[in-house]
């Protein structure tokens, strides 16, 4: 979406995957502070998202959105302050139709969903200071046209209060093969391409609840095209540091994460992580690679049903490269210079973990771990054969 924000993949923290409903202002305040405290902000984290369960069940009087009194008894605008005052911004959560995910499921009360409230509730998102929004679509009815239409709803009363608002949607939430039907970057900002991850490696799950670590990547990779500058697809809010996968497993989780430009956001307790978890967090190279400013998703060179190569254009004209295993035994996975667009015969590669740098003639390997992933950041001579840029958007840019 053209509306001047997410120019590279969003960062930041989410509270759902590790709090769910049991959030105040108190959690929300302490993980600001472990965001600065944590070397996170400085590594690129910037959105604190405050996810389902603040709201008061009913609207006011006036039908303006509250925040719950005894959770967040000092309001939504002073946390989004408190949010601000430390260098980083304040994201929420609403859902389009009648109610929210967790509503829907009766593990919350109310009905405050934003239907018929669409530009009152932007108003207010914006008087709070909110600069991201997470709109959970929470119905298993709806069609893809209802669901454009009632997404761009959303988009339209956010550009019209003037404040540029990170616009995350999610077409998934009890509704499940719809995300990758569609390219979501004329909607929004950034698009959940399943139904929810969980703290496993691999669930079985193809496009279902609920999804591990391999499951959406294997759903995400066909999505390459999409992503662009304020375009991305949405691999959901990470796991690493949640303790249900190996260090070798969270460092796969990560890097495939960073590598196919998804958003990253953190959904651990940023209070209290431990080395491993903070040194694939806080990884400098892969940020990088993230954030490049061209945007890229890297896209699949190779895959032999366990070998996965991808790929992944950089703006100075390096080229990153996943060399991922999916298997459980350690094996030898391998690419070449040509296949991943560069020439010129003699090639510098920077491992990404270990930050080590080895020379190659054109041969780009590595013995990787069982659900390893190894990347090397390739630095040789661009093919100018190959494409540098995404393919135009799908949509006109907005007149704002
Ligand atoms: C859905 C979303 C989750 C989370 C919950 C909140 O399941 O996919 O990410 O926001 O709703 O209820």
């Amino acid at each position: 979406l053209e509306n001047g924000v997410a120019r590279t993949p969003p960062m930041g923290w989410n509270s759902w995957n590790t709090f769910g409903c049991n959030i105040n202002e108190t959690l929300i305040r302490q993980m600001t502070d472990a965001i600065v405290s944590s070397g996170m902000r400085d590594a690129g984290y910037q959105y604190v998202v405050v996810d389902d369960c603040w709201m008061n069940p009913n609207r006011d009087s006036a039908g303006n959105l509250q925040g719950d009194p005894g959770r967040f008894p000092s309001g939504m605008k002073a946390l989004g302050d408190y949010i601000h005052a430390r260098g980083l911004k304040f994201g929420i959560y609403q859902a389009p139709l009648d109610r929210t995910c967790a509503q829907y499921f009766n593990s919350y009360p109310g009905r405050t969903g934003a239907q018929g409230h669409e530009a009152q509730d932007a108003r207010q998102f914006a008087a709070w200071g909110v600069d991201y929004l997470k709109y959970d679509w929470c119905s298993p009815t709806g069609s893809i046209d209802d669901q454009v239409r009632t997404f761009a709803i959303m988009r339209d009363a956010l550009r019209a209060t003037g404040r540029p608002i990170v616009y995350s949607i999610n077409s998934n939430s009890i509704h499940d093969k719809t995300g990758p039907r569609r390219n979501w970057g004329d909607v929004s900002n950034m698009w959940r391409t399943t139904e929810d991850i969980t703290n496993a490696w691999n669930t079985g799950q193809t496009n279902g609840y609920p999804m591990g670590i391999q499951n959406i990547v294997n759903v995400t990779v066909p999505l390459a095209a999409y992503a662009r500058p304020g375009s991305f697809n949405d691999m959901d809010m990470m796991e690493v540091g949640r303790g249900g996968m190996t260090d070798t497993e969270m460092r796969s989780h990560f890097a495939l994460w960073a590598i196919m430009a998804s958003p990253l956001i953190a959904g651990n307790d940023l209070r209290n992580m431990n080395a491993a978890t903070q040194t694939i967090l806080k990884n400098a190279n892969l940020i990088a690679i993230s954030q490049d400013p061209l945007a890229l998703q890297a896209t699949q060179v190779s895959f032999d049903g366990t070998r996965r190569v991808l790929a992944k254009r950089l703006s100075n004209g390096d080229v990153a490269v996943a060399l991922f295993n999916q298997g459980t035994a350690t094996t030898t996975v391998s690419t070449t210079a040509s296949a991943i667009g560069l020439t010129g015969g003699s090639y510098t590669l920077r491992d990404a973990w270990t930050n080590t740098m080895t020379t190659s003639s054109g041969t780009i390997s590595a013995s990787v771990p069982g659900h390893g992933t190894v990347v090397y950041r390739v630095s040789g001579m661009l093919n100018p054969t190959t494409p540098v840029t995404s393919p135009p958007p799908s949509s006109p840019p907005p007149s704002t």
